[in-house]
């Protein structure tokens, strides 16, 4: 999704915008370009592809200057193409970068075409500028413009703007997109997010909704909704630079992967004394809101919803805490029914999905009281909108595919069970054999990253392959899902999960020898009837990959090969499970070629609708 840097700095502020550019393009994007203003004359330079065109035009053409705004565009309104690619300008007075998407942009362009005004992009953004400058012919004062201006937009937004007429001042502005202030020494810096900026500073300020703030070198002045000065913290992240690099590893999603064990055990530190879940660590309200609550609504998106859905079989088998669970993006505008005394649960790595930050205030007005986000980062918007919230430490995600964020959702969401479970019927015993459990994970799954390069020669068979049918039951099912997506998204091999029972009632016609059929079969209660269901694909010439628990007897066969996994408890199976498809999508992204981290057309935070 775009992401925005820009800065005021004692320096060239060029370098610093081109490597916040490098460190947001894992978000996702189509073009890039940067702004600055030098000797009060802005230069724009813009490009399409990747941050390394852009820079190779900078070290052909350069540009400097102090202060500058910079952007990765993903397309929204208007083809990737060099003039749809932000920034936007007018007059070549005002330059501004966007994220999010102006609803009314039609209405603004026709009033704006209609007073004189020329539009080169088809961007809804280009009316931000052509506006502003509208408004500053009007108004005394760049920041009064700007003030005066947002007031004309609906949507949502994150803005970086720069003016020739004030070339010391940059102003940003956050509603509904996120934005942070770096705090440097003389120097401050906006970005979409804390990566881009923590090279130059590990101080940030998080705008909130409505803020707008006026930055020089030596002044910051946020302004809140109402027009108010107000003073927001500044907070130290944790993070380094060298938290986001990708070490010896090929692409960040193969170091994500490896990075389990540790993100799983750091998901659990300090959460438990002797096997007993302390439940302060959703918050100080924890246990005032599971004492009232009597059933879950889980809102999230992608990855996450298959995380919710593995933790409604959990929810539901353990502990018999009724729970629903719905695609964002279907709640929000459903008018669904609320039991009363529900939790909303989001599940989110970004914390910035728009869907589910819109599903979250959806419940909110149909009444839901209490809401407990599961999140990875922790000053998103999700976190903050929420009552409860239990932070995944997974560590940044920088692949787009999900893999970490994935597992430590569920690690947390089991952590949820037990908390709201011990209300209902989940027994001391179940809780002492579950977190015991749970502390095994981080072993049980260098155990399974074992199966590499048994993995990596499997692999091999799906390269020319376009099909690829993933099989699970129970909650397998949701794991098989999450396999079949991660390896559309990162090979675009057309994939689809069925729950193994459900194959017979019509996919079972696209069985044939081209049709690889991966099944997740671990040693638990459905075991036989899956092994009814791999009968079926394999007696009409299916070629069956099966990941089975290494305790079982195997049947491979010309057609049904398989891949034995270490011997895990049931509860967290789906956990374990996970992994091996994780690596498969991912070799087969390699052999494939694709860009694995940055996929095709998707992004890693989806800010907009
Ligand atoms: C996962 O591999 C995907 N990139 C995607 O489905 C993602 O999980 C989804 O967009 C939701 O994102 P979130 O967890 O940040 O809300």
């Amino acid at each position: 999704m775009c992401g925005i840097v820009g800065g005021v700095a004692q320096r060239n502020i060029v370098p610093i915008l081109l490597e916040g550019l490098k460190r947001l393009e894992y978000r996702g994007y189509d073009s890039a370009g940067l702004a600055v203003i030098n000797n009060q004359t802005l230069f724009r330079k813009r490009e399409l592809g990747k941050v390394k065109g852009l820079e190779a035009l900078l070290q052909v053409d350069p540009i400097f200057g102090p202060i500058g705004i910079a952007h990765t565009r993903w397309a929204t309104h208007g083809k990737p193409s060099t003039e749809n690619a932000h920034p936007h300008v007018s007059s070549n007075k005002v330059a501004v970068v966007h994220n999010g998407i102006i609803e009314n942009h039609e209405p603004l362009r026709g009033a704006l075409i209609d007073e004189g005004y020329l539009f080169t992009s088809e961007t809804d953004t280009e009316v931000i500028v052509h506006q502003l400058y509208q408004t500053m012919e009007h108004t005394q004062g760049f920041l009064k413009a700007v003030k005066l201006m947002v007031k004309k937009l609906e949507g949502a937004y994150a803005l970086g703007i720069i003016c020739t007429e004030e070339p010391d001042t940059l102003i940003a502005c956050r509603k509904g997109s996120p934005l942070v202030i770096g705090v440097g020494i003389g120097e401050y810096f906006i970005a979409s997010d804390v990566a881009a900026l923590l090279p130059v500073t590990q101080r940030f300020i998080f705008l909130e909704e409505g803020d707008i703030a006026s930055i020089s070198i030596d002044k910051l002045i946020i302004y809140d909704a109402n027009d108010e000065v107000v003073t927001r913290p500044v907070k130290e992240s944790q993070l380094t630079a060298d938290s986001v690099d990708k070490g010896d590893y090929r692409h960040y999603m193969l170091k994500e992967i490896y990075e389990q064990p540790f993100a799983i055990s750091q998901a659990l530190e300090g959460r438990f004394i002797n096997n007993r879940l302390q439940e302060n660590c959703f918050g100080h309200k924890a246990a005032e809101v599971f004492d009232t609550i009597k059933s879950i609504q889980i809102l999230a998106c992608g990855t996450s919803y298959h995380a919710g859905l593995v933790a409604r079989y959990w929810f539901e088998r353990l502990a018999r805490v009724p729970c629903n669970i719905e695609v964002a993006s279907e709640f929000r505008y459903r008018n669904p029914v609320l039991a009363e005394n529900t939790l909303i649960v989001t599940i989110s790595q970004s914390g910035e999905t728009a869907d589910t930050l819109a599903a979250l205030q959806e419940a909110k007005r149909l009444g839901a009281k209490y809401s407990l986000a599961i999140c990875n980062v922790p000053e998103s918007s999700l976190v903050r909108e929420s009552d409860l919230v239990l932070m995944t430490r997974a560590g940044p995600e920088i692949g787009v595919a999900s893999t970490k964020a994935f597992t430590t959702q569920l690690t947390a969401l089991m952590l949820l069970v037990i908390a709201v479970g011990r209300r209902f019927e989940l027994t001391e015993a179940m809780e002492q054999k579950i977190s015991s459990d749970l502390f095994k994970l981080p072993r049980k799954i260098e155990a399974v990253l074992k199966l590499d390069d048994q993995i990596k020669v499997l692999a091999e068979q799906f390269a020319e392959k376009e099909h690829a049918l993933f099989l699970g039951r129970g909650s397998h099912y949701p794991i098989a899902m999450e396999g079949a997506l991660k390896l559309k998204e990162i090979s675009y091999i057309h994939a689809e999960a069925y729950p193994a029972g459900e194959l017979k009632h019509g996919p079972l016609a696209l069985i044939d020898s081209e049709m690889p059929v991966i099944t997740v079969a671990p040693n638990n209660s459905l075991l036989e009837k899956l092994k009814s269901n791999i009968q079926e694909v394999s007696a009409r010439g299916g070629q069956l990959i099966v990941f089975m628990d290494e305790t079982l007897a195997s049947a491979a066969s010309e057609n049904v090969q398989i891949i034995k996994v270490p011997q895990v408890e049931n509860e967290i199976s789906p956990i374990i499970y996970t992994i091996p498809l994780q690596l498969l999508s991912y070799y087969v992204a390699v052999l494939k070629g694709t860009d694995v981290d940055q996929p095709r057309n998707l992004a890693k935070s989806v800010t907009v609708e």
